[in-house]
C-alpha cells in the first residue's frame, strides 16, 4: 500500500480539516506529519463545530486510528485542552490516537523565545502564531530538543537542562524568562500525555502499509509557508510540502500515492509577507466578510485577494499534486465577475514563475471571467452547477493541468461535491 497525502497549496487555512474529515471514511488511518498548534483545522457537521490544532482531523468518523507523527511539535498544555474537549464531546481519543515518541515538545520557554524573536525583528516581524513553533524546530535542528519519548526516562533533568539553556538565551535577549505561571500546567500536560499510546510511529505506519491498511497524511499550513519553498522568511519552520510526509512519518518517497492539493477559489494569508494578489479595496473586504476570513486560532483578520495561478502552478509542481480540491467556491457566489492571476510582471518583466525575492515589485496580470451569481450552498451534484461556474472550473483545470475532483460549497461536511 501507499499513503495518500492531503495538503494546502496556498498560505494555509484552505479548508484541510473539513476535507480530511470528508475523506476519512475511505481510510483506515489518518496521520499528521508536521506543524503543531499553529494550525487551526475547522470541521463542521450535524450543527457542531470543532477546531483542531495538534490532533488529526480523522477523529470524528468511524473509529479510524489517528497518528501524530514525528514531524509534529506538540505543546502538552494545548494538547490536553484539545484532547479533553474532544473526550467531553464523546470522542474516545485514548482508544484511537497514537503519538510518535520522536515528536518534539514545545516548552513554555519556546513560547517566550518566539515572542522575543518577534520583538527583536520589530517592523519586519513574521507575525507568527506565538505558539513557540520556530524555537521548537530550531532546537530540533540544533540538537537541543526534547522529544515525547524523553518523558519516560530521566525527564526532570532533561527538562531542566533545556529550560536553563532557554533562560540564559532569554536573559541575553533582555526578554521575559519567567514561566512560573504556566509551568505547573505544562508538567500536568506531560503526565496526561503518558495516558496515550506513545509509539515508534515509523514502524507502526510501515507495518500498517504492509498489512494493506490505507493511510491519509494530513498536512498543516500551506506550501507557500514551507521553510524551503515559501515566501521566506515569512514562512513557518517546517516542510509543509509533500516531502514533509516522508520525513514527518518515516514513509519512503516511493510509497506516496495520491497527492490531494487544496486551494480556495480565492486566496488568503495571515501574518506578514508578500501576497501579490492581495486586495485592499471593497472587494477584498467583501471576500473577508462573506468567507469569515478570521484566523481559527488567533482570530486575526486574514488578508484576502484573488486566486493566484502562478503560485498554484508552483506548489502543484513542488508537491506532485494528482488531484485538486477547490474550497469556498460559494464565497464568490454573488460576484458579477471573478479574477484569476495568470502571470506576473516582476520588476517590469513578464514571468510565470514565482520569484525568489520577496522585495521584488510584483504586478499580477489577471484574466477576468463572468461570475455565476447563483447560491450553490445547497447543491448536491455538479450537474446543478451554472454554466459560468463550469467554465471557471474548466479554465482552472486547463491552467493548472490537474483535475479538480472535489468542490466545496460550504463549511459543513455535507456541502461537498465529488466530481468524476
Ligand atoms: P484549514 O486550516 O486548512 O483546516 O482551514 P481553516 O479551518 O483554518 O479555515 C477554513 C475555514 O473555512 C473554516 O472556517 C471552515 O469552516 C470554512 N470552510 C471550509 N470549506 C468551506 C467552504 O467550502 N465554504 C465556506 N463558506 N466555508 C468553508
Ligand atoms: P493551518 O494548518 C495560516 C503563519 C503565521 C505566520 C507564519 C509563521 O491552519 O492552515 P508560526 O507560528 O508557524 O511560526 O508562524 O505562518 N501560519 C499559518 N497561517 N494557517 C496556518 O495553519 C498557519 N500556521 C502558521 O500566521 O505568518
Ligand atoms: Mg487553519
Amino acid at each position: 500500500m501507499k499513503v495518500d497525502v492531503l495538503l494546502g497549496l496556498q498560505w494555509g487555512d484552505e479548508g484541510k480539516g473539513k476535507v480530511v474529515d470528508v475523506l476519512t471514511p475511505r481510510y483506515n488511518v489518518v496521520a499528521r506529519f508536521q506543524g503543531g498548534p499553529n494550525a487551526g483545522h475547522t470541521l463542521e457537521f450535524e450543527g457542531k463545530k470543532f477546531v483542531l490544532r495538534s490532533i488529526p482531523s480523522g477523529v470524528f468518523q468511524h473509529g479510524q486510528i489517528n497518528i501524530i507523527g514525528n514531524g509534529v511539535v506538540l505543546d502538552p498544555i494545548l494538547f490536553k485542552e484539545e484532547a479533553e474537549d474532544l473526550e467531553k464531546n464523546g470522542v474516545e481519543l485514548k482508544k484511537i490516537l497514537k503519538i510518535s515518541k520522536k515528536a518534539h515538545l514545545i516548552m513554555p520557554t519556546h513560547r517566550l523565545l518566539d515572542k522575543a524573536n518577534e520583538a527583536l525583528k520589530g517592523k519586519s516581524k513574521i507575525g507568527t502564531t506565538g505558539k513557540g513553533i520556530g524555537p521548537t524546530y530550531t532546537d530540533k535542528i540544533s540538537r537541543n530538543g526534547l522529544r515525547i519519548g524523553d518523558i519516560f526516562n530521566n525527564f526532570d533533568e532533561k527538562y531542566s537542562v533545556a529550560k536553563n539553556r532557554h533562560v540564559t538565551l532569554l536573559k541575553a535577549l533582555g526578554a521575559d524568562a519567567d514561566v512560573s505561571a504556566i509551568e505547573g500546567k505544562w508538567l500536568e500536560g506531560i503526565e496526561y500525555l503518558k495516558e496515550f499510546d506513545i509509539i515508534d510511529s515509523e514502524y507502526v505506519v510501515n507495518r500498517y502499509l504492509k498489512e494493506g491498511k490505507s493511510i491519509l497524511c494530513e498536512g498543516a499550513q500551506g506550501s507557500l509557508l514551507d521553510v524551503d519553498f515559501g515566501s521566506y522568511p515569512f514562512v513557518t519552520s517546517s516542510n509543509t510540502v509533500c516531502a514533509g510526509a516522508c520525513t514527518g512519518l518515516g514513509v519512503a518517497p516511493r510509497k506516496i500515492g495520491e497527492v490531494f492539493g487544496i486551494f480556495k477559489a480565492y486566496c488568503t494569508r495571515v501574518g506578514s509577507g508578500p501576497f501579490p494578489t492581495e486586495l485592499f479595496d471593497e472587494t477584498g473586504a467583501q471576500i473577508r466578510k462573506i468567507g469569515h476570513e478570521y484566523g481559527a486560532v488567533t482570530g486575526r483578520e486574514r488578508r484576502c485577494g484573488w486566486i493566484d495561478l502562478v503560485a498554484l502552478r508552483y506548489t502543484i509542481m513542488l508537491n506532485g499534486v494528482t488531484q485538486l480540491i477547490m474550497m469556498k467556491s460559494d464565497v464568490l457566489d454573488g460576484f458579477d465577475t471573478v479574477k484569476a492571476c495568470n502571470s506576473y510582471i516582476v520588476d517590469g518583466k513578464a514571468t510565470s514563475d514565482f520569484p525568489f525575492s520577496i522585495d521584488a515589485k510584483i504586478e499580477p496580470v489577471y484574466t477576468e471571467m463572468p461570475g455565476w451569481k447563483t447560491d450553490m450552498t445547497k447543491f448536491k451534484s455538479e450537474s446543478e452547477f451554472p454554466k459560468e461556474f463550469k467554465d471557471y472550473i474548466k479554465f482552472l483545470e486547463a491552467q493548472l493541468e490537474v483535475p479538480i475532483t472535489i468542490v466545496s460549497v460550504g463549511p459543513d461536511r455535507e456541502q461537498t461535491i465529488l466530481r468524476k
